[in-house]
């Protein structure tokens, strides 16, 4: 029986000394290059002479201008490049609309971006779009949208140093993926000349989110990052080929760029690109590029208590003889040593000799399985220390293999994807008779790794029927899988655009969902990012509030926490935006927006009145001058025409300035409870059905002229 595995395996192990002889022939770099140019390092795949790169597309030119060294592709000046996660850094222009005393006009210098033909996208993870100015409207624009916003000066409050708001002078957008080209451009019936005292200049840049902290003096000189305000850091994102999926390369084993072994390949803004596997770190261009890390050398990043042993790919931590590990700690091991040792020699010999090349294999699958329980590890230390820290635990029956996964999905057959959307795919699949959607990250941060834990940690302790129910979850990939009941008729902001259901019935399951998080939840939750995009309806259009990536716990006895500022333009509190203090009142704030467009069917982000009023301000001046029907959707008038002047007050005061000003979550529930007792709502149904489960947290604005 032995003998007829081994003839089995034989035909493996050949074919694998073929491949590794054919990755031995391909790209190997001359030791005779140049890898530096001044200070910069070029590692391979790029190169400074045409034999030295991968191909054409990554040849870069080494240069001096007035006595400073440069590197430059083509026209574009890059700073650095990094080969571990495929960036490079480049300056590209800032689009600048400054005042002429002189000539006692605007004059724009408008700036041109444009990567297409080179092996660079704009990475949309580490870039943003940012505006400056006290009466700046502009755009990031490319072939075929423009993204952009506004940003005033309101001096009741003072300006800070670090704290981008648009209500002082700076606004943020994140970036659409994929984009090779774009022009910052300004809006010039808006931006007028009449306030250059205050600000001489408006300022247009897509650049590192990591490299801009805003300053007070962007809005009072004409300087703004670079000394002579005219470049800005942008990081690309950079592959192979733009346009080969990871599949298609594997193919061709001579243009295949990923050669080195532990190194695969991955996709990104870009196209396809390599990276080495985890454990390893450095060049997976170059055969055997990709060196073992010894993790014993770090104990930041990998902790041990015990006896730390590196190994290929991974390291192993023990106990000293006699001790053992409990809760990460070694301590004295009362139970009697067993002889082990003999038999697992005799054993292991006997394998040797029977097993052959099987053995190949056999080492593979164990390193396969070795990641599985090193990811599981990883995260479910993670959501440990989330659950221990409020005294709560997950159950084991919510711990799903990643085997079962892969089989439900076919091993992830792109297939059987439903949705997609910001941060990942869903497929739909039915998993122990349940129709489910599971979700996917598409990319590998440590981001995205934590809100999908936050998501585990927040959803694992709720249970309520207007909020999304978390099945499981599968702690095996670097970033967890997470398994939801499929909700099965699309977001409400699909609903919102194309159809007109029971609008007051879905705002008041809304509100009884954040009602719920808020106080009667063992610990308040603040969801963060209420919109539009995030309310999922069922077959019965009921609400279901979803995506808890940045969901936050607040320990009762704290009024609110001071957070990294996350959530989505538009629907943002300002205060929050503006303190970066979050309390339970920034939800009660999106909870208006939604509410607000709920009743105008208007997009708060897109709408803009001839003024240059937003949709809020708008609608609040129309509900204090009696206005309403102006601004309300007509079938909404249809619907709810009774209580519409009280719904519409309540949204109003939702959305105040002042949080202190906004009613609870609790208190909105009950009005709305009030209203929708009068109303005797009945569902309707409808028949639209899509599934964007997160949409990009991108607003398209439409291009004027
Ligand atoms: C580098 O410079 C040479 C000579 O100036 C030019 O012919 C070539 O196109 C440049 N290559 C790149 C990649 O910019
Ligand atoms: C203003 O315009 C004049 C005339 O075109 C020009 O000479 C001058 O350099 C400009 N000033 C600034 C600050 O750009
Ligand atoms: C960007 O560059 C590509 C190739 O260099 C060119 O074909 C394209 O027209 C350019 N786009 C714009 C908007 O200039
Ligand atoms: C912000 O920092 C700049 C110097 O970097 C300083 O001149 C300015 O006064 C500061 N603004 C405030 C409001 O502190
Ligand atoms: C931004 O600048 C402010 C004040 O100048 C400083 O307190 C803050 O730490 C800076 N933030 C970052 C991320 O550099
Ligand atoms: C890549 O694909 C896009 C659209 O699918 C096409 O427009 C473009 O020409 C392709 N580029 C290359 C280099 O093949
Ligand atoms: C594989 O790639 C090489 C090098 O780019 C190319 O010359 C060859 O034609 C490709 N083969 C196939 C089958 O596409
Ligand atoms: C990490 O290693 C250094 C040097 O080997 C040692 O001084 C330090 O105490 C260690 N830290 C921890 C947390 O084990």
């Amino acid at each position: 029986m032995e003998f007829s595995r081994l003839l089995l395996c034989l035909p493996v192990a050949v074919w694998l000394l073929v491949l590794t002889g054919a990755d031995a022939a391909a790209a190997q770099r001359s030791p005779s290059c140049e890898t530096r140019c001044g200070d910069i390092e070029v590692p391979y795949p790029f190169g400074l002479e045409e034999e030295c790169a991968i191909n054409r597309r990554f040849r870069l030119n080494c240069t001096t201008v007035d006595g400073a060294t440069k590197l430059l592709r083509g026209a574009l000046e890059m700073t650095k490049i990094s080969v571990k996660d495929n960036k490079a850094w480049l300056k590209t222009y800032i689009a600048r609309q400054c005042y002429n005393q002189s000539r006692k006009e605007m004059i724009y210098e408008n700036a041109w971006t444009n990567v297409t033909n080179t092996p660079f996208a704009v990475s949309a993870d580490d870039n943003n779009i940012i505006v400056l100015g006290c009466r700046s409207l502009a755009y990031m624009r490319s072939d075929s949208y423009a993204i952009g916003c506004l940003s005033t000066c309101d001096d009741r409050v003072p300006f800070r140093n670090g704290s981008c708001s648009i209500t002082h002078g700076c606004c943020q957008l994140d970036l659409p993926k994929g984009v090779r080209n774009y022009q910052g451009y300004f809006n010039s019936f808006y931006n007028t000349i009449k306030i250059w005292r205050r600000t001489p200049c408006n300022y247009v840049a897509v650049m590192e989110s990591a490299a801009f902290n805003f300053s007070t003096t962007y809005l009072t000189s004409t300087e703004f990052y670079d000394r002579d305000g005219s470049k800005a850091p942008v990081v690309m994102d950079w592959a192979v080929s733009r346009n080969t999926t990871c599949e298609e390369a594997r193919i061709n084993t001579t243009s295949y760029a990923c050669v080195s072994d532990n190194s695969h390949c991955i996709t990104n803004d870009a196209g396809y690109a390599c990276s080495c596997s985890s454990g390893y770190k450095d060049n997976p261009y170059i055969v055997d590029g990709c060196k073992d890390i010894d993790e014993c050398l770090d104990n930041v990043t990998y902790p041990c208590a015990g006896v730390c042993e590196n190994t290929p790919g991974s390291f192993t931590c023990s106990c000293s003889r006699g001790k053992s590990m409990i809760d990460g700690v070694c301590v004295k091991d009362h139970r009697k040593l067993i002889i082990w040792i003999a038999p697992v020699v005799g054993t292991s010999l006997l394998l040797v000799s029977l097993g052959g090349p099987c053995i190949v294999r056999k080492i593979k699958l164990q390193k396969v399985k070795k990641t599985k329980q090193k990811f599981f590890k990883q995260n479910h230390g993670l959501l440990l220390q989330q659950l221990v820290s409020h005294n709560s635990d997950i159950g084991e029956r919510m711990i799903i293999t990643l085997r079962e996964l892969e089989k439900a999905t076919n091993n992830f057959d792109r297939a059987r994807v439903v949705g997609g959307g910001g941060h990942g795919v869903v497929f739909k699949r039915i998993l122990d008779l349940h129709v489910v959607a599971i979700k996917k990250s598409k990319i590998v941060v440590q981001r995205e790794i934590d809100e999908f834990i936050n998501e585990v940690a927040v959803l694992s302790q709720v249970n309520h029927r207007n909020v999304v129910k978390l099945l499981g979850c599968c702690l095996e990939t670097e970033v967890p899988l997470l398994v939801y009941e499929f909700i099965s008729n699309g977001t409400l902001y699909n609903h919102l655009h194309v159809e007109g259901p029971m609008r007051i019935r879905i705002a008041l399951e809304v509100a009884r969902a954040l009602s719920y998080l808020h106080s009667a939840a063992s610990m308040p939750i603040f969801h963060r990012d209420i919109k539009s995009s995030n309310i999922l309806l069922d077959d019965s259009l009921t609400a279901k509030v979803s995506d808890f990536g940045t969901s936050r716990y607040i320990p009762i006895d704290q009024t609110g926490v001071t957070t990294v500022v996350q959530g989505t333009m538009g629907y943002l509190d300002p205060m929050y935006h503006y303190t970066g203090r979050l309390t339970d009142k920034s939800d009660v704030f999106s909870f208006g927006v939604l509410l607000v467009e709920l009743l105008t069917r208007k997009q708060q982000f897109i709408y803009r009145t001839n003024d240059g009023d937003n949709l809020i301000s708008h609608f609040e001046n129309m509900l204090a001058t009696n206005n309403l029907v102006d601004i309300i959707d007509p079938q909404v008038m249809k619907e709810a025409y009774g209580d519409l002047q009280e719904v519409a007050t309540l949204a109003a005061i939702c959305t105040k300035l002042r949080g202190e000003d906004r009613p609870t979550m609790r208190e909105v529930e009950m009005k709305l409870e009030n209203l929708s007792a009068k109303q005797k709502l009945v569902p309707s149904v409808t028949t639209t059905r899509r599934n964007d489960e997160d949409e990009a947290q991108v607003q398209y604005m439409p291009i004027e002229r």
